[in-house]
């Protein structure tokens, strides 16, 4: 099946929250309150392509053949820290999801990833993985993320965020062209450190409320 690369979310509920998010002014309670709230809009969009079966029922009028979903449990995988923001709503809209962590840093100087925890579910082979990181910058730490899931046996990966950058999303597409992306917006550039232009600054400070 052939995918398509990059999916923006341009659904009017979506960009208005987003907007509310990249205001500087936004408190961190409200930013919270908003990527859960995005996040279940944004994970109704990366499962469009679940696989489905059907299952015979009856209603109080009739019996039908009714779908649902098949196969095993999805796979979450957050990218630490800010990953779990996005984690939290989605797990509301699909509690039975099996729960994957990886900790990557970004090292300041080289901007390159650093693996420092990876914990995730068995039998990744026969799951959909969805790999989830608010922002997809540089691209390096969801391509590490999802090398290290590919050596885990995962086939079937999409990438979720809130903001990818036009070098992250090359950068992906060069390493894991098999990977499709949901976000909520293409933005701009990177700027010399790094970050998404215009963006909202640093995800994981503005969610948890750190500096
Ligand atoms: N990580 C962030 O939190 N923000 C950016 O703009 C880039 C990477």
């Amino acid at each position: 099946m052939t995918h398509q690369h990059l999916t923006v979310v341009d659904h009017p509920l979506v960009q208005h929250k987003l907007t509310l998010m990249r205001d500087k002014t936004t408190s961190t309670a409200s930013f919270r309150r908003l990527l859960r709230e995005i996040s279940l809009l944004l994970a109704y969009e990366v499962t469009r392509e679940l696989e489905m079966t059907t299952t015979r029922i009856e209603t109080p009028l009739q019996p039908m053949d009714a779908p649902l979903l098949e196969g095993k449990k999805l796979a979450l995988i957050s990218i630490l820290r800010a990953g779990n923001g996005l984690m939290d709503g989605i797990l509301e809209l699909i509690p039975a999801a099996r729960v994957g962590f990886i900790g990557l840093y970004r090292d300041p100087e080289t901007l390159q990833p650093v693996e420092y925890y990876c914990k995730v579910p068995s039998e990744l082979d026969s799951r959909m993985s969805i790999v989830v990181d608010p922002m997809l910058a540089t691209g390096n730490s969801s391509v590490a993320a999802i090398d290290m899931l590919k050596a885990k046996g995962a086939r079937n990966i999409r990438f979720l965020c809130l903001l990818a950058s036009p070098e992250g999303v090359a950068r992906m597409k060069e390493a894991h062209p098999d990977v499709p992306i949901v976000t909520a917006s293409l933005d701009e550039c990177l700027n010399d450190h790094g970050y998404i232009v215009p963006g909202l600054g640093d995800a994981g400070d503005r969610m948890f409320g750190t500096k």
